[in-house]
């Protein structure tokens, strides 16, 4: 291509270019000229598809996850009328625009770029990393705005240790086989000072005991199938929760009831409610957490500074600077 025609680097991309890394050898990468990336020393390829570079091969178990983002792209979305992400990154982030203005960000399990369209438009440049197919569907999203995504796995991501100002993840490392190590595996990439937030499933409620027998089916059930179901079984459940909370006296106890036995999401929004409902039901870990154990956590990562969010199980904690 000649030089004329290339796109121009971006502040961002260039900035994304010192750090990132070979996951065989650790080496500095070349870009290509397709937007993807190549080791120089052990002549690796990170190819460019669909508009982001892979660093992994396959979705492995986030499969879903894919199936699920590339379904509702744009359903959580903020618009200017709709500040629903939003609400829940100052809710499950305990992040204000302060601590992002300026920033170098990493979005670990970026999803659909919900929280990463809030953050950039806070100020922050963002590197969003997915492992399954829906870092694509962030960078579409995203297009305009200073955000990179990679296919990429949490446990081993592409970049140089101590490379962001701040890291969060966000209804991501539950859904990983080892919650604990995904987070620690995060710290590695985090500047002495720098931000490590996360917000977890909460280990505190019981409304999902049901869900968890149902789940024992649903998880054999390829995402197409699940969400046909879904797409039936949802708005039953839903409308004959509002029905019957229009009862006189036991009508709201038998709407919970019905809940209890069948959770699903109950927002006003039928996409939205389709869309957490299949995420609830198709992803195959799980994990729930509590605020004890995810302190236990941060502190033997000698994290400081530790707060909580308003949503459980929300916690932010700062990496201690070297020396101090
Ligand atoms: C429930 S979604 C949340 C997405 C986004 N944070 C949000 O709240 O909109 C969980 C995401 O974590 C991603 N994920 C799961 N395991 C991962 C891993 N090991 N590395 C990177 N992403 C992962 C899934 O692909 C999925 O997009």
């Amino acid at each position: 291509m000649p030089i004329a025609e290339r796109p121009v680097q971006s502040p961002l991309s260039a900035e994304v270019q010192a750090i990132v890394r070979c996951l065989s050898c650790d080496s500095r990468l070349d870009s290509d000229q397709y937007g993807g990336f190549l080791c120089p020393a052990c002549k690796r390829v990170y190819p460019n598809s669909r508009g982001i570079a892979h660093f992994v091969d396959e979705q492995h178990y986030a499969a879903s996850f894919g199936f699920q983002w590339q379904r509702y792209q744009q359903t959580q979305l903020d618009h200017d009328e709709h500040r629903e992400s939003e609400r829940h990154f100052l809710e499950k982030s305990a992040l204000r625009p302060d601590d992002l203005t300026g920033k170098l960000v990493l979005d670990a399990g970026c999803g659909a770029g919900r929280f990463a369209e809030v953050a950039t438009r806070w100020g922050a440049r963002v590197v969003g990393v997915d492992l399954s197919t829906a870092a694509e569907v962030a960078a579409r999203n995203l297009a305009d705005r200073d955000f990179i995504a990679f296919q990429a796995d949490v446990f081993a991501l592409p970049f140089a240790p101590e490379s962001f100002d701040v890291i969060y993840s966000i209804g991501v490392l539950q859904h990983t086989p080892d919650c604990e190590a995904a987070l620690k595996a995060l710290d590695k990439y985090l500047k002495p000072g720098g931000l490590l937030v996360v917000w977890l499933y909460s280990g505190y409620n019981n409304w999902y005991r049901f869900s968890d027998i149902w789940r024992r089916c649903t998880l054999k059930m390829k995402p197409e199938t699940l969400h046909g179901l879904l797409k039936v079984a949802v708005p039953l459940s839903y409308n004959l929760q509002q029905g019957l909370k229009r009862l006189p006296l036991a009508g709201h106890r038998a709407a919970n009831l019905v809940y209890h036995l069948f959770p699903i999401n109950r927002q006003k929004d039928h996409e939205a409610r389709m869309l957490d409902t299949f995420d609830w039901y198709s992803a195959k870990y799980q994990s729930k957490h509590t605020y004890e154990q995810v302190f236990r956590w941060y502190e033997s990562m000698s994290m400081e500074d530790m707060r909580v969010g308003e949503v459980p199980v929300a916690v932010r904690g700062r990496k201690p600077l070297r020396g101090s």
